[in-house]
């Protein structure tokens, strides 16, 4: 029997609700299996910052680092917070740990469940994975800041583009093309940012070259907004930049039924770390407490997690499980609990 370690980082606001009935759903999915998880939670984010003035310590990090994959809620305060202005929860805990893990693969699918309703009157056939570069660009910021304050204050970001990086990214999406429906659409701004977009261009030419089957195409990132609302089944795999892709993801959750549905992998392929699985969308203080967060987004998680894993038979029952909740949610709201335990109560069927 196989024995996976688990790291459980709940987090803050709606991130430990969520998690709850992920990890209900992961319990019911191995429940008389031979492979289980031996789990191990770890109090990270705003409340543990507040509570200890700890963001990620490096004891934090080794102990994460000793586990075979992260399961990860949402962290993060209130926008806002003044409590919070010299910690960056987001920065200091979440990059940190998709920079220190090497998660250059942040990998949001996005699909239109059968019977899901959304803001498009004729959505079509929605089905499209976002790529997303997750270890480079403008969130590697160190751009600095001079004169703060003054009215002369100068504020930059560094976006960071390195062939190694962008290079990796890509050939994860054409492989990833290749085993879908062989079309790939690169996401930038060429037409402005032209070192990083003539970099990532180029890239995408060099490796097209291998995969002469992949129909490649290119947009820029304002257009390929429109289409995400116009025409969203254009799309199949995106390959993007890590702040195009972050806001790509949102605005693909919104479309396919809202982002309480939006699940995402911090992979790395080469698995020298772990990966780490959440939900797309943040710890949403607005709902923090209500029973209100919907937690299929981190049950979606669990199915990604697990296809990760290699146990493909337990990913396609948890999606199997989803989908059919979904098909039959009907127009009266449910709880966190209530939708956890009705797509546990389908794998246990
Ligand atoms: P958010 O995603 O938390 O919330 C945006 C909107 O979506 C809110 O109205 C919220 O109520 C709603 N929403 C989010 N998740 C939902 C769910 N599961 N079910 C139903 N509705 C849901 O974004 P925000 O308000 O910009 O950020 C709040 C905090 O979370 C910030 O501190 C931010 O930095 C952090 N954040 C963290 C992550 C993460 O940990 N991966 C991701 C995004 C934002
Ligand atoms: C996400 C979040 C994060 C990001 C923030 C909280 C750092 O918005 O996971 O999409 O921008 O990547
Ligand atoms: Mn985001």
């Amino acid at each position: 029997s196989r024995v996976v370690k688990l790291a459980v980082i709940p987090g803050d606001g709606i991130g430990p609700e969520v998690i709850a009935e992920a990890v209900k759903v992961l319990d019911a999915v191995t429940a008389g299996s031979d492979v289980s998880f031996e789990k191990t939670p770890f109090s990270l984010g705003a409340g543990r910052f507040l509570e200890t003035g700890d963001t990620l310590t490096d004891d934090d990090l080794d102990a994460i680092k000793a586990h075979d994959a992260i399961l990860l809620g949402a962290v993060g305060g209130t926008p806002g917070d003044p409590r919070l202005k010299d910690a960056n929860i987001e920065r200091g805990l979440l990059l940190k740990l998709r920079f220190e893990l090497d998660h250059y693969v942040n990998l949001r699918p996005s699909k239109l469940y059968p019977g899901q309703p959304g803001p498009l009157a004729e959505p079509g056939d929605i089905d499209f994975v976002v790529v997303r570069e997750g270890t480079e660009g403008p969130y590697v910021g160190n751009g600095g800041s001079i004169r703060r304050g003054t009215p002369a204050e100068v504020a930059n970001e560094t976006s960071v583009n390195t062939a190694y990086g962008v290079e990796r990214v890509v050939r994860y999406a054409f492989e990833l093309a290749e085993r879908r429906s062989k079309k790939l659409t690169l996401v930038h701004k060429t037409n402005v940012l032209v070192n990083a977009g003539s970099l990532w261009q180029r890239l995408v030419n060099e490796v097209a070259a291998e995969h002469p089957e992949v129909a490649v195409d290119y947009l820029h990132v304002d257009a390929a907004t429109i289409f995400l609302v116009t025409n969203p089944s254009r799309f199949d795999v995106i390959v993007t930049d890590n702040l195009f892709g972050d806001i790509l993801t949102d605005l693909a959750g919104a479309v396919t039924g809202g982002i309480g549905l939006a699940a995402s992998g911090n992979i790395n392929p080469s698995g020298a770390s772990p990966s780490m699985f959440e939900p797309v969308h943040g710890s949403a203080p607005d709902i923090a407490g209500s029973g209100k967060a919907d937690p299929t987004a981190a049950i979606g998680s669990i199915a990604l997690l697990l296809d990760h894993l290699g146990l493909r038979e337990e990913a396609d029952r948890v999606t199997r499980a989803i989908e059919s909740d979904i098909s039959e949610r009907g127009s009266a709201p449910r709880t966190t609990v209530e939708i956890g335990d009705a797509i546990a109560a389908r794998l246990q069927a």
